[in-house]
């Protein structure tokens, strides 16, 4: 066999085997692409608390226990929830502070999250009141469902 009919038969090889995975990406593609445009004909999934449009909630604690505490910390998720004064509403944010990551807590008394460490302050909305942290805290979604409370983290 000479050397062209050599690279001949490598090339013919090459194209076959790759052709399969060829197929594969550009189908894989095109399901994206219909995924993304969205075929108004395709159900809706239904909203639950498990999935809100792609948001996992993770039940944090009791409304009972945040009236009774004033705020519910969960290190494990490392999420605090708050009911803003103004309005009542509920607040989760990260209770991780962006200086050097110690647990921020409510300040009633300030309206505020301080953070022990190195005196940082937080709004209500998480936004920096004080150094030496320069970054807010992460807020994130939170609902009332059947007296839990539910946190999207
Ligand atoms: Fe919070 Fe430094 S770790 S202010």
């Amino acid at each position: 066999m000479d050397r062209r009919k050599f690279l001949g038969w490598i090339s013919i090889g090459f194209l076959a085997s790759s052709l399969p995975v060829v197929i594969a990406a550009c189908n894989k593609s095109s399901n994206n692409s219909e995924t993304i445009t969205s075929d108004e004909s395709l159900p809706e999934p239904p909203i639950t608390s498990e999935n809100n449009g792609g948001e996992a909630y993770t039940s944090i604690g009791l409304v009972t226990q945040l009236d009774q505490e004033g705020q519910i910390v969960n290190k494990d998720k490392e999420v605090i929830v708050i009911k803003n004064p103004e309005n009542n509403n509920l607040v989760a944010l990260s209770s991780k502070c962006t200086h050097k990551g110690c647990m921020v807590n409510w300040k009633k008394e300030n309206n505020s999250f301080l953070c022990p460490c190195h005196d940082a302050e937080f709004s209500v909305s998480g936004e920096v009141l004080k150094g030496p942290a320069t970054k807010a805290l992460t807020v994130y979604s939170v609902k009332e469902e059947n007296g839990e409370i539910l946190v999207s983290k």
